[in-house]
């Protein structure tokens, strides 16, 4: 049934995903079983009490008392089964424990920005340590969003103006993704994070140093990298398509018209002043929503997503 479990569910990557996969099973083998039972009988009796001659008369059958307690009470008691199960399983998923690490995750229009203990902070990529609880609080700075990751079977609604949290306690090394499940707008769908479940000598190198290979790749790389991970690829496009926000493409080098009425060349100060303090310069025919990145990109991201820019003629 391991096959049919995971088919239907994904993996299972965290300590609760067993309980509910295990209880979601049970309820759809009990609804299959009556199913199969209740509409074969019905066959059976349509064949078997059908009336065969104009004449015959049926015998007149009107209730049986021992059936009809019989089907009153088992289902009764299976409810009853059903409900404390998953009211146990709910209980758990409410209550992270106490040795949990504290991730703060703020949700906002397009992207998930997380915020670990020590004060630093990711955009749509978080590490976590493999057999630890993790505890997220999560808040969000518009609209509802929804933090699901199906891997490891959590599902919470993050509101404005008020905390909600989630935990989970991943048991399998991996790359898990985190999915927007409440509709919040145009880029709701590309409102994606990934969770890297490391061991715990990799998480650890991560926390301080971050991560290795980002350091060693070419400005340029790492600026398409930047653009696809940091939600600029929900806005901007790169092929000239106006987007929410102004498409990149030869935007390096060219006169940008403000709605204030002034204009600036598009150099790497503009760039940089755009990606830290967005609302400083609003771009003619264009909404003011892009959030500011300020402490949300490292110096050398900024440099890459700039040098990304300059290439894309
Ligand atoms: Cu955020 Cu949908």
């Amino acid at each position: 049934m391991t096959w049919l479990r995971d088919w239907m569910m994904g993996p299972q990557a965290s300590t609760l995903a067993p309980n509910i996969d295990n209880l979601f099973m049970f309820i759809s083998a009990v609804n299959t079983f009556f199913f199969v039972l209740i509409v074969g009988l019905i066959l059976v009796f349509v064949k078997k009490y059908r009336r065969r001659s104009p004449n015959e008369i049926t015998p007149h059958i009107t209730h049986n008392q021992t059936l009809e307690i019989i089907w009153s009470v088992l289902p009764l008691f299976i409810l009853i089964g059903i409900f404390f199960w998953g009211f146990h399983g709910y209980v758990v998923a409410q209550i992270s424990p106490a040795n949990s690490i504290e991730i703060q995750v703020t949700a906002k229009k397009w992207v998930w920005q997380f915020e670990y203990p020590d004060g630093m902070r990711t955009l749509n990529d978080i590490h976590v340590p493999v057999n630890r609880p993790v505890r997220l609080v999560m808040n969000s700075e518009d609209v509802i969003h929804s933090f699901f990751v199906p891997a490891f079977r959590i599902k919470k609604d993050v509101l404005p103006n008020r905390y909600t949290e989630a935990w989970f306690h991943a048991t399998r090394p991996g790359v898990y993704q985190v999915l927007c499940t409440e509709y919040c707008g145009k880029g709701h769908s590309d409102m994606l994070a990934k969770i890297h479940v490391d061991d715990d000598a990799t998480y650890q190198k991560w926390l301080v140093e971050g991560d290795e290979e980002m350091k060693k790749m070419p400005l340029k790389e790492l600026g398409q990298l930047v653009y696809e991970n940091k939600g600029c690829a929900t806005c901007h496009s790169l092929d000239g398509t106006r987007g929410q926000g102004p498409t990149w493409k030869g935007v390096f080098g060219q006169t940008r018209q403000f709605a204030d009425g002034s204009s600036a060349v598009a150099d790497e100060n503009y760039i940089r002043e755009s990606v830290l303090d967005p609302q400083k310069h609003i771009v003619q025919g264009y909404e003011p929503i892009m959030p500011t990145y300020q402490g949300l990109m490292r110096p050398r991201e900024l440099l890459g997503a700039i040098e990304y820019i300059k290439s894309l003629k």
